[in-house]
């Protein structure tokens, strides 16, 4: 329900002295309930250095990005989210196995929250991990114009480490004016890669360096909140351990040929060992898109040394409480991405499926695609299908308490980061070769062409949201619902 400021604060004294006791008294067993409390407003905040003028924003509390809720793992979170834009907004956990009624998915979970009005979210932190929140509502706009943070559940016995860091590292299209372009939802993004900018933020200012101590060991919780921008970084003469995807652990290892990548969502949490030399300096540097490095920050060593060689502590994160899917058993379901900007090569499959007669929704999801463009509609299609507006009939059912295996193709010439709402998924293979770091995730990258099998128990009842989380594609069709019951 959507709540008047009175009506919520009638309704918070309410809540309180049911629950006061059990978070006072922490009897044993009982969730101590944290409380916060966001307001969306727009404002400005200094990205660039001076003498570059501020930028006009949206955020959460008045900061890029919005604060950061941390709590711990078994904790009860309660946030009221103030609307203080001229536009309806709500505010989604990504990542967090929420209620379905916490969700934040305007029309489909909730009313969205008219301006001056609040809502009261209240779910618990069942999984620890790293995680962040964004309004769903025209996201496209509202996490473009600086609308996000991050969300971090602490495990009950944390990774031990020197440091911990969170980097929620956003991308932006600035004028000269420092000012954020106008050009939302512009359709030359929505058929290409989506709203990629030119100037990359960490944490809300455009970095510099990050001072580092040798020997020093660092989690490094990553999260990408651009829109459309995806990062493989390589931090050069670093190696960097992944420990954890989207919040949940995998088997630690390094990542392949070197890049963290990231596609605009995901998370990845590392463990870093400084290991260079005392005041020297080491960059981080995107090389996600072909001929083009974008030097992100410097790590900058002093001269204290903190040890000599890394310490040779345990790097495993104990596992959260996912069901465990059964692959051999599983309901298998086929979705199919299609549209977009054609590339040649996928105008040669589909000349290819033409002449041959070739079975497939990929041929006719891209006719439709085609078709769609042509008509000025969607640009993006799952299972041919691009959705319009607010919601929304189920694309699929998924039968509660079950195990599932989605058996996704990408059929388009670009890559997506699919992300599914309540659940967390066993990422099983990619391109049929089995998967080997137990990867765990909310929001899966994928490439061009590539097909990628997800297993996972759908236990969490409720219509979820079902999206690339481009979000110029999510605007123009690539989303759909999926239902647990
Ligand atoms: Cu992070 Cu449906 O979103
Ligand atoms: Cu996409």
């Amino acid at each position: 329900p959507t709540l008047t400021r009175r009506t919520l604060l009638a309704g918070m004294a309410g809540i309180a002295a049911a629950s006061i006791l059990p978070a006072k008294r922490g009897l044993a067993g009982a969730l101590p309930v944290r409380d916060f409390a966001l307001r969306a407003a727009p404002g400005r905040f200094r990205l660039l250095p001076a003498p570059n003028g501020q930028t006009p924003v949206w955020s959460f509390n008045a900061t890029v990005p919005g604060p950061e809720i941390r709590v711990r793992q078994g904790e009860r979170l309660r946030i009221s989210v103030e609307n203080g834009l001229d536009e309806e907004t709500t505010v989604h956990w990504h990542g967090v196995r929420t209620p379905n009624a916490m969700d934040g998915v305007p029309h489909l979970t909730q009313p969205p929250i008219a301006p001056g009005e609040t809502f009261l979210y209240e779910f618990d932190a069942v999984d620890a991990g790293t995680f962040w929140y964004h309004p769903h509502q025209r996201s496209f706009e509202q996490v473009g114009r600086g609308l996000y943070g991050p969300l971090i559940v602490e495990e009950a016995e944390p990774l031990r480490v020197d440091r911990e860091v969170t980097w929620v590292i956003d991308d932006w299209r600035l004028g000269d004016d420092a000012a954020i372009t106008n050009d939302f939802g512009g359709r030359h993004d929505m058929m290409h890669g989506g709203r990629v900018g030119n100037t990359v933020t960490i944490n809300g200012r455009v970095p510099d360096s990050f001072a580092v101590r040798k020997g020093e060991r660092i989690r490094l919780r990553l999260i990408n909140a651009a829109n459309a921008r995806i990062f493989a970084l390589d931090f050069t003469d670093h190696e960097p351990v992944v420990v954890a995807l989207d919040g949940q652990p995998v088997t630690p290892h390094r990542p392949a040929d070197g890049r963290v990548v990231l596609g605009p969502a995901m998370r990845v949490d590392l463990v870093l060992d400084l290991a260079g030399p005392v005041g020297s300096r080491a960059a981080v540097v995107d090389r996600f898109y072909e001929g083009l490095e974008y030097r992100l920050i410097e790590l900058a060593y002093g001269d204290q040394p903190l040890r000599d060689g890394p310490p040779d502590w345990p790097l495993d994160l104990p596992a959260n409480p996912l069901a465990e899917p059964d692959v051999a058993l599983a309901t298998r379901h086929t979705v199919t991405f299609t549209g977009g900007m054609m590339g040649q090569m996928v105008m040669e499959d589909m000349a290819r499926g033409m002449a041959g007669g070739g079975s497939g929704g990929g041929m006719m999801g891209g006719m439709r695609s085609m078709m769609g463009m042509m008509h000025g509609k969607g640009i993006w299609f799952v299972n041919g299908v691009a959705a319009e507006g607010p919601m929304l009939d189920p694309m699929l059912t998924l039968e509660r308490g079950r195990s599932h295996v989605l058996a996704m193709t990408n059929a388009t010439a670009w890559p997506h980061p699919i992300h599914l709402h309540g659940h967390s998924f066993r990422v099983i293979s990619r391109d049929g070769e089995p998967t080997t770091h137990r990867e765990w995730q909310d929001t899966v990258l994928m490439a061009p062409r590539e097909t990628v099998e997800i297993a996972l128990v759908a236990d969490n009842p409720g219509d979820w949201m079902f999206h690339c989380h481009i979000l110029e594609h999510q605007m123009s069709g690539m989303m759909g619902v999926i239902r647990v019951a």
